[in-house]
């Protein structure tokens, strides 16, 4: 087998150590031939960025001589991982003598102990522990961001190892952020490819794709533009700039949580303050994976001003918190919560669309803390409308992803404060919600809205 460290051989080279399956397109020949360590590439559909970056992972896995070195493969979901990317990797290295695949780990071990895996950023916790000599995280846009830097960014210390964002733009999100910084760092290689001056697209193929799409769409999809509106998105033109700022916590007055739990996916959490008809977010908290133990500590922790109810820290948990579950001994999330000290009550049911017209018309009156609520902010941004492909229209109904529990938790934000009205206390003689210092909410929920100052930007 050829062995180099001079990445510029390595394409010449290729075909001789059995890569005949690969001959990179044009756009990508300076990515492979880069020296930097970090790099972006935004690309337009279907402008090859996954086969050229899983070539990248395959070259570096030949050519490296480093002792065991990993590689990883990180999409949004690993459903795509396993749909696409696996697809191409055995594509790829199909002809190279001794090599093994593990199907159930999306893995190939290469004869020289470099070993490519395939994950995804929906459950980022299977990564942790490793060191990595290289990763390709595609859909960047598509991603939470806090993957990146509590999960990948420290396993590539050991090592020195390379990353590469790829994807096409979702609005100014971490991906924007890393694009505009890679354009003028040394240290970063960085990649525009646009349809219309790409050539990788026939004419007539991007015609018929512009017919199906709104302009926004094709914007953004085709001409990689991070201006366009998030196609199908329901809540980004209703977050301003000027609300995702410094939110300061204030200890005088109660901090009321909104949840969306998880059992197989992430348990969101938003915690909020009320002051003057204003929702003042001033944290978020997502996780998933664990039991109602940890989000008690996790509460316990953060030792907030918690409304209380009974003279308890008061929650207010989604209605499948009544559930029981076999996994907890038969308790249900309430019971369990309980059990910790924890009062709660359930938020209203209302449709999800009614939902999402709640929060929309709540969304003008939130202000949220820029660092603590980083991860939700995103979520709520981006999540959006599934599109339907076949028929070229968005469906009635939110595509779910990792966005969902954050969106979904907002949503019962939006619900609960409305909740504040003096109804529920009337009705139930234990019910009041105050601060320790004793502080009773008592406005109705006009009386809120009438006394709510328009968005004005004064925090
Ligand atoms: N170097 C190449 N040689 C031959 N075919 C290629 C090459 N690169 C990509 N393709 C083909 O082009 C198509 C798109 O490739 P790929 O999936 O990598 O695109 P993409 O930019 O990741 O698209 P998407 O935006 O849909 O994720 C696939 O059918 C792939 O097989
Ligand atoms: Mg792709």
């Amino acid at each position: 087998m050829a062995t180099t460290t001079n990445p510029n051989a390595q394409l010449v080279t290729v075909s001789s150590i059995g890569i005949n399956s690969y001959a990179p397109r044009q756009p990508f020949i300076d990515f492979h031939n880069r020296h930097e360590r970090w790099a972006v590439l935004v690309c337009h559909r279907r402008a090859g960025k996954t086969v050229a970056c899983v070539a990248e992972l395959v070259l570096s896995a030949l050519f490296t001589t480093k002792k065991d070195a990993r590689y990883a493969y990180v999409c949004p979901q690993y459903n795509q991982a396993k749909d696409v990317a696996w697809m191409y990797i055995k594509r790829l290295t199909a002809d190279i003598p001794g090599i093994a695949y593990n199907e159930s780990e999306l893995r190939a071990d290469f004869p020289n102990g470099a070993r490519i895996r395939l994950y995804g950023a929906d459950n980022p916790d299977r990564l942790r522990g490793l060191y990595l000599d290289g990763i390709i995280m595609d859909e960047f846009a598509d991603m939470r961001s806090s993957v990146w830097g509590e999960v990948v960014r420290p396993m590539l210390a050991d090592r020195k190892g390379w990353a590469v964002f790829i994807g096409t733009p979702k609005g100014h999100n971490e991906f924007y952020d890393a694009y505009e910084y890679a354009v003028t760092s040394p240290a970063w290689f960085s990649l525009m490819l646009k349809a219309s001056t790409s050539g990788l697209i026939e004419p007539e193929e991007l015609e018929d794709a512009r017919r199906g799409m709104t302009d926004d769409q094709y914007a953004q999809e085709f001409e990689c533009s991070f201006e366009a509106a998030i196609a199908g998105a329901y809540y980004s033109k209703d977050i301003v700039a000027e609300q995702i700022t410094s939110v300061e916590y204030d200890p005088q007055l109660p901090v009321y949580t909104a949840w969306d739990i998880g059992y197989s996916d992430d348990t969101a959490i938003w915690f909020y303050q009320i002051t003057s008809g204003e929702i003042h977010v001033i944290d978020y908290y997502a996780a998933n994976g664990y039991g109602v133990e940890h989000y008690a500590d996790m509460l316990d922790s953060k030792s907030y001003n918690y409304a209380r109810m009974g003279n308890k820290p008061f929650l207010w948990l989604p209605h499948d918190a009544r559930a029981k579950t076999f996994a907890s001994g038969g308790k249900s999330s309430q019971e369990q919560f309980m059990a910790r000290g924890y009062s709660s009550r359930i938020t209203p049911e209302l449709s999800l669309q009614d939902g999402i017209q709640a929060l929309r018309m709540a969304l003008p009156r939130m202000w949220f803390d820029r660092e603590k609520c980083k991860d939700g902010i995103e979520a709520l941004k981006l999540y959006r409308r599934e599109w339907d492909s076949d028929k070229r229209i968005f469906r009635d109904r939110p595509l779910h992803d990792w966005t969902s529990h954050a969106a979904d938790a907002a949503r019962y934000m939006a619900l609960s404060w409305r909740e504040l009205a003096p109804e529920p206390v009337k009705k139930e003689p234990n019910w009041a919600i105050q601060g320790n210092n004793g502080r009773i909410m008592t406005a109705t929920l006009d009386e809120l809205w009438a006394s709510s100052p328009k968005r004005n930007g004064r925090i």
